[in-house]
């Protein structure tokens, strides 16, 4: 049996009580040949940040989980030429665009991007050396963060790296609308889970190397990486 370990107080607040999965699909397929715009404007200063810290080096298995429109995948193929790049998001507008794009940039490069759910990966364990995910968990019910954690644990090889971004819960005014854009369209938006992201990586036996705020304009972010 898996092992799922939700973080206490997070089984309390369980605001969000089921990944809204068929929803979350639909809706980032629709907004997929324009979401690298919001990416630009809200995600490219952490994207540079987890780059610099996640400790990728050419040659290496990488995956990048929930690429949206590929702008980060596309800066990960860039530093890894000659290594293995996987990208996988559940709208396959998205997977089929970052796919494309990233063909384009690197025609020579060993990359794939498939339609898949980060909660249940086609992948044998230890497999990579680094797995990527960004601003993905607001949008997964806790049991869910819980299973894909334990999902990247089990991909990735001894000692083999998770690079994280979450979106940041230090400033009270965009924390006031984040909370009104997730009620009106959950699906879409989640809710926050900055304050609880490292005990579900602690909970499933990574150790958190490093973790640092980045802010983007009003937009926070919290890059973390950490060691399986
Ligand atoms: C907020 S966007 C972030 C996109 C990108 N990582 C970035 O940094 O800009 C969330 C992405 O997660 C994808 N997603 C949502 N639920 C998922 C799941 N269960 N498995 C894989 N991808 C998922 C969505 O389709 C969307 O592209």
């Amino acid at each position: 049996m898996p092992r799922l370990t939700v973080p206490a107080p997070l089984l309390n607040a369980a605001d969000f009580p089921a990944t809204l999965a068929g929803r979350t699909r639909r809706l980032y397929d629709r907004v997929a040949p324009f979401y690298s715009i919001s990416t630009r404007l809200f995600h490219s200063r952490a994207h540079q940040k987890l780059l610099e810290v996640c400790g990728i080096a050419d040659g290496m298995r990488v995956l990048e989980v929930a690429t949206g429109s590929g702008e980060m995948f596309l800066r990960l193929v860039k530093s890894n030429p000659n290594g293995m790049n996987l990208g996988l998001d559940l709208s396959p507008n998205m997977a089929a665009r970052t796919q494309r794009l990233a063909r384009r940039q690197s025609p020579h490069s060993y990359v794939c991007c498939q339609a898949v759910d980060a909660r249940q990966m086609p992948f044998r364990d230890s497999t990579f050396d680094l797995v990527v995910c960004c601003y993905l968990l607001e949008l997964l019910a806790a049991e869910d963060i819980a299973r894909t954690v334990e999902e990247f644990h089990r991909i990735l090889r001894l000692h083999g790296r998770l690079a994280l971004i979450v979106i940041g819960e230090n400033t009270e005014i965009f924390n006031r609308l984040y909370r009104v854009a997730g009620a009106l369209a959950p699906a879409f938006w989640g809710r926050q889970v900055e304050h609880q992201v490292v005990d579900f990586i602690e909970a499933a036996d990574f150790t958190v190397l490093h973790h640092q705020p980045v802010k983007q304009g009003l937009y926070p972010s919290r890059v973390l990486v950490a060691r399986k």
